[in-house]
């Protein structure tokens, strides 16, 4: 097997925020991946780095009264320690905010002048008079201009899914000052991607660059109409490197950050002595990129554009993963499954999530989910009731005696799983982490079963079975051992807790090829506990964070209008306001009543087979295909009423006074069609 020239990212993370479990999914992912290849015995470096520039840093920073410099120097070092505890090891983990990273940026940023892509546009952004800044389009809430549904992102609506630009929201509010924002006109600086257009038809679909699905996704959504031109400025203030051929301009955050890849393999080139062309400019390396689904346009495009145009490598492949859920749902703050990688090390051993990801991970973009009553059976019963028993159970008898010199008769299961060895490396390559987990719990199992049928306890007792004993913990141990192999890039703490109870580092894969014979076993030490239901449970409650907004950007200066144009009611008893059944129900169709001006017709589900038929006045405020599959919160149990078009059965509640201003009500997520709403 010849020796490969490996070179394999993460996504940069941000500065602004703290590395949590679904971080975690990418670079458990992406370090196994690296450990393994190394394991292999190709060259293999891993390179990271902070994204550290972009409005959200420099609005951070003046919110903590802090320079961007100070803050992005606290928050590597808070990730390197979070990384470190997860046994993700770079090779280099460095800063976009770094000499070589502004170095190659002016480099590509040159080779994208000389080839005649870059043009000057105006642009309108939302500009905050009272922080004086330009928004980015996070920072803006406002009403969907099409389902008007409030308290939306500039960019995209959550209820309808719509995009827009944050000048086209109804009632835009900065975030950071929640007062109205101007729209101030700036000079851009874009790159027409188009004139890439062929060459991105080529790439995304040969070589096997992306994973099928991907390349489907790029043609159906992007490919198949003109490339939009890339908007890569932002004027001050912006914290980022500024454009040497345009003062007062910054280059946007998502054209420095992948360069950042380069960047950070700079410092370690410069580190190691070694050759940065080799690395970068060289059709004997191959470049791995392991990312989110979520950016893959820039990975996919924008990104083996800009390489191809300064003649840089291009990607060999950009694995792409999904999200992470906890018990099916979103992570949730309020729920405590939002959870942080330092809350989970002060709770739970690294390897049970390294372990358990890995079980999880198949070589699909598909979302993966981590559901903790599952974790905690996976855990204990493969890795402590499988694995790490095998060696417990064995170790103390040949304490004294060591393995036995010649590898006893075992029935071929140690040339069975030897012959696996392929399958499972195999596996490991195509990042099916799922599949090689199978397989290494096979292997397992058969020798669980041999333990359970040689039962050594009992040879243990009879002195004249020494030499059988000897024989029989000699097999367990080389079977355990070769399941510490395959699981090495998994679990490199019990790699090397193998080794030195073995007397052997576990250093290439091939050591599963061949036993062990005749050599000292240490005293056994233990090697993973089980894990507790209860040590789960208080990292959850230590995860649980109140959702009330908080800091600077939480002031609140609603007028009276409302309540003045509708007082309060008299005060109704407890046992009055049960009368109403309110539930959840989901709009499973919608309706717009033809000869009716204000009428929408909902068939609203309670789950199961349960429906109500109700007529809703929210023409106006709402379009019906943006209505079907939302939560809402009905009155259940309102007589029937006779309209013209039928029978209600039911209301669905809302607030405003009517006509365009009518706001429905929505659960938040995680609600139930029919749960009652107290
Ligand atoms: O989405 C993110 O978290 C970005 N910070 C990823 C950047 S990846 C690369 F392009 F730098
Ligand atoms: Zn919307």
């Amino acid at each position: 097997m010849s020796q490969r020239r490996i070179l394999v990212t993460s996504a940069l993370p941000y500065a602004n925020g703290h590395i949590h479990i679904g971080h975690l999914v990418e670079y458990l992912q992406t370090d196994i991946w690296v450990r393994f290849q190394k394991l292999r015995g190709h060259r293999c470096i891993y390179i990271c780095a902070d994204d550290t520039h972009g409005t959200a840093i420099m609005i951070r920073a003046r919110q903590e009264g802090t320079s961007e410099e100070d803050l992005i120097a606290r928050m590597q070092k808070a990730h390197v320690d979070d990384f470190a505890g997860f046994d993700i090891q770079f090779d280099n983990y460095g800063s976009t905010n770094s000499p070589e990273n502004r170095a190659i940026c002016e480099e590509i940023w040159a080779s994208i002048r000389k080839a005649g892509l870059v043009s000057e546009e105006k642009v309108e952004q939302l500009f905050d008079t009272e922080v004086g800044t330009f928004l980015a389009d996070r920072f803006v809430k406002g009403t969907c201009p099409k389902c008007k549904a409030p308290n939306q992102y500039g960019d995209s609506c959550d209820k309808c899914g719509a995009h827009y630009s944050p000048v086209d929201l109804i009632d835009p509010k900065s975030t950071l000052s929640d007062t109205t924002p101007e729209i101030r006109t700036a000079d851009h600086l874009f790159i027409n991607i188009e004139r890439l257009h062929e060459f991105l038809n080529e790439w995304t679909r040969s070589g096997g660059h992306l994973q099928p699905e991907v390349a489907n996704y790029l043609a159906g959504h992007f490919l198949h109409e003109p490339l939009r031109d890339w908007d890569v400025s932002r004027p001050a203030p912006y914290f980022g490197f500024e454009i040497p051929d345009s003062p007062g301009n910054y280059w946007y955050v998502w054209f420095d950050a992948p360069i950042g890849y380069i960047g950070s393999t700079k410092q370690w080139c410069n580190r190691q002595g070694e050759d940065f062309d080799a690395w970068w400019r060289s059709d004997q390396t191959e470049i791995h990129h392991f990312i989110g689904k979520d950016i893959t346009y820039f990975h996919t495009l924008f990104w083996p554009a800009m390489l191809k145009t300064a003649g840089f490598n291009l990607p060999t492949k950009v694995h792409i993963h999904g999200f992470l859920t906890v018990g099916g749902e979103k992570m949730s703050k309020t729920k405590g499954t939002f959870v942080r990688a330092s809350t989970y090390l002060e709770h739970l051993n690294p390897a049970y999530l390294r372990y358990y990801y890995a079980s999880k991970l198949t070589a699909r973009v598909d979302d993966l989910d981590l559901n903790l009553d599952e974790f905690v059976t996976k855990i204990n019963s493969d890795l402590v009731g499988k694995v790490v028993n095998l060696a417990s159970r064995a170790a103390k008898f040949v304490e004294k005696s060591g393995l036995a010199k010649v590898y006893p008769d075992d029935g071929g299961l140690f040339q069975q799983a030897a012959e696996d060895g392929q399958a499972i490396a195999e596996c490991y390559e195509k990042c099916d982490f799922n599949q090689a987990m199978r397989r290494i719990m096979a292997a397992a199992d058969r020798a669980n079963q041999y333990v359970d049928q040689v039962q050594p306890w009992v040879l243990r007792k009879d002195p004249d079975k020494a030499a059988e004993l000897q024989d029989v913990c000699t097999v367990i141990l080389n079977l355990f051992r070769q399941i510490a192999v395959y699981l090495a890039p998994v679990l490199p703490r019990l790699a090397e807790q193998t080794a030195e109870l073995l007397g052997k580092p576990i250093a290439q894969w091939d050591e599963a090829q061949s036993p062990l014979v005749g050599t000292p076993v240490a005293r056994f030490k233990h090697m993973l506990t089980r894990v507790e239901p209860a040590q789960v449970e208080a990292m959850v409650a230590a995860s649980v964070e109140s959702d009330l907004p908080s800091g600077p950007a939480a002031t609140y200066n609603d007028g009276p209008g409302p309540l003045e144009a509708e007082p309060l009611t008299e005060t109704c008893s407890f046992d009055d306001f049960l009368k109403v059944d309110l539930r959840v129900a989901r709009i499973v169709e919608a309706v717009a009543v033809p000869k009716a001006n204000k009428l929408v017709q909902l068939t609203l589900s309670l789950g199961g087979d349960k429906r109500l038929n109700v007529f809703a006045g929210i023409k106006e405020a709402y379009q019906p295909e943006d209505l079907v599959g939302r939560l809402v919160v009905c009155v259940a149990n309102l007589a029937p009423r006779k309209m013209k078009f039928g029978t209600s059965e039911g209301m669905v509640v809302a607030s405003g006074p009517g006509g365009k201003d009518v706001f429905l009500l929505s659960p938040d997520s995680g609600a139930q069609p029919g749960q009652r709403v107290h």
